[in-house]
């Protein structure tokens, strides 16, 4: 089978992530043995590049064939900067498959071995919150509601059958990456995983969802903040409004082409 022989690397965006991050690595050694890790930093003052550092040497004997990078960016840029820096690490060093995994615990490890699975036929692979079998856990009603909520806006606006589109555990192949064009991505919070939805659609790839269980964080806090949100319905609004051009523009050619 293939699929063993493919090179896998989980990028893991951190800003103050100290407390949670061993944990983190430790559980991904466990369930993606296989997989290497990069850890893309930017400047946390809590030192979190530095314990990335010790953890990637200190822990190499029990972490059988998993190697740990770190990648040391100066300022907090958003998350959409950050995974675009390891992305561009992960192309140049010729991996298969890049998966995002957030480092705070909500993406759990074991569910990271379904997502690699189905990458064989799909080019992205959506570790979903919002498909059957999916679900979130210690999250309070209105971050539940504002998801569900943004998610069936974003459905509508954009006209997309995906549950879950601003979803951050994923799964890419990298020829689809390379596909994508990825220099004029500005996005940074929940929007970028909307905007690398859509690009992903528009380069043809086919998507899958998966059901997962996401699991609020147990330490530090949330990095998003309110203007990340006010970013990502803006953008959707603007996404939306050109794809509908778009098919309106596609049936009046189809219209014309017929007359
Ligand atoms: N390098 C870097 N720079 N990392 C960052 C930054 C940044 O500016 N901002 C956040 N991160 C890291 C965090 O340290 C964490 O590992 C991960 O990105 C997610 O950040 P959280 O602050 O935990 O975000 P969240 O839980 O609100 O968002 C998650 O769920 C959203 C959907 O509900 C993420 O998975 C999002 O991508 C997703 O859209
Ligand atoms: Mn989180």
């Amino acid at each position: 089978m293939t699929s063993t022989a493919r090179r896998v690397l989980v990028v893991v965006p951190t800003y103050n992530e100290r407390e949670s991050l061993p944990g983190a690595l430790e559980r991904l050694a466990e369930h993606a043995p296989d997989a290497d890790v990069l850890v893309v930093d930017d400047g946390s003052p809590d030192g979190t590049a530095d314990l990335a550092e010790k953890l990637s040497e200190i822990d190499a004997p029990h972490r059988g064939r998993t190697a740990i990078h770190v990648l040391r960016r100066t300022a907090k840029e958003g998350l959409g900067p950050a995974y675009l820096a390891g992305f561009a690490w992960a192309l140049e060093r010729g991996y298969d498959v890049v998966v995002e995994m957030d480092a705070d615990g909500s993406h759990r490890a074991q569910d990271l071995p379904k997502l690699l699975a189905r990458s064989g036929d799909a080019e992205l692979v959506i570790g979903s919150r919002w498909v059957k079998g999916g679900t979130v856990v210690n999250w309070p009603l209105r971050r539940e509601v504002l998801s569900r909520g943004a998610n069936l806006y974003i459905r509508i606006a954009i006209g997309t059958s995906i549950k879950d589109a601003t979803a951050g555990f994923r799964a890419y192949r990298a020829d689809l990456l390379r596909a994508m064009p990825l220099a004029d991505v500005s996005s940074q919070g929940y929007g970028f995983q909307v905007d690398m939805t859509l690009r992903a659609r528009k380069a043809g790839a086919r998507i899958v969802e998966v059901p997962i269980t996401f699991v609020e964080r147990e330490h530090g806090v949330s990095k998003m903040s309110g203007g990340i949100i006010g970013e990502a319905l803006v953008s959707v609004a603007k996404w939306g409004a050109a794809e509908r051009a778009h098919q309106v523009a596609g049936a009046f050619r189809r219209v014309v082409g017929r007359g």
